[in-house]
């Protein structure tokens, strides 16, 4: 069996992918996979990143953090890796506090980033319609590229306000890999999603580091803020993590400009 249907109060909500490679080949399921998201279900695949490898990721991305300072770069082909910090910055197209580390898949990178999250990136493009292989060339494709953001909502309040991201041609569904258990990395606060019948399911209260989320981007969600009452020291990077398998058009294709966009 690809994909479970478990069970989140009375609803038909949250499922479970029990085996991601074989729901990828299985274009009968996959249909109904898309069908499910597009109504609003979410869809968890456990563990498909191992914990060491998560470990090594944030030791990395800690290190360039501590040893560099951050700065925004646009989304525009050719575009290097960077990192940068939202600070409630009153720019931004959704409010947030958090610490962002930025791929492209035309850069290089020590972990081989583009390579190691195929998979995760041929699921979003076949629930999309598209091509498994969209959009990871070393070159912007109608107007897209791929992009792998690490996100770090640090402890002593990082969030980000509740909202909807476009739904389109390019996704219907932007995954992300948890990276952070609560209840060991922080207490109070996660990532919430809205489903079909208007509750949040709190996402980090049933998804472990290395499982992947798949849910309807369109559907509100945000993450509430993240032990606020502890002091917020931005440079121990303590908090919640996770991994967005983003697509995004490039910055002189969109109305906005990308200037400062959080997603
Ligand atoms: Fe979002």
């Amino acid at each position: 069996m690809s994909a479970q249907t478990s069970t989140v109060a009375a609803g038909r909500d949250l499922h479970w992918i029990e085996d991601h490679a074989a729901l990828l080949d299985d274009p009968h399921r996959l249909q109904q996979v898309r069908d499910n998201i597009a109504a609003g279900d979410i869809y968890i695949a456990r563990r498909q990143f191992a914990p060491e490898f998560l470990e090594e990721l944030r030791e990395y991305l800690t290190g360039v953090g501590r040893g560099s300072l951050p700065n925004y770069v646009p989304i525009e082909a050719g575009a290097p890796n960077f990192h940068r910090m939202n600070r409630n910055d009153s720019r931004a197209y959704v409010p947030g506090c958090f610490h962002q580390f930025v791929f492209f898949p035309w850069n290089q990178d020590p972990f081989d980033l583009f390579t190691v999250c195929a998979s995760i990136y041929h699921m979003k493009n076949c629930l999309s319609g598209l091509p498994p292989g969209s959009f990871l060339g070393a070159r912007p494709q109608d107007g897209c590229t791929a992009r792998l953001a690490f996100q770090v909502y640090p402890r002593g309040g990082g969030f980000l306000n509740r909202h909807a991201d476009p739904v389109d041609y390019h996704q219907l569904t932007v995954p992300i890999m948890q990276m952070s258990r609560k209840g060991t990395d922080f207490h109070a606060g996660g990532l919430f999603v809205a489903m079909a019948d208007g509750r949040d399911l709190l996402i980090d209260d049933v998804a472990e580091p290395g499982d992947v989320i798949y849910f309807n981007a369109a559907c509100p969600h945000g993450v509430a803020p993240i032990d606020p009452d502890a002091p917020l020291r931005w440079t121990t990077f303590a908090g919640r993590w996770m991994l967005l398998f983003a697509v995004n058009r490039l910055a002189a294709n969109t109305a906005i400009g990308n200037a400062v966009r959080v997603g």
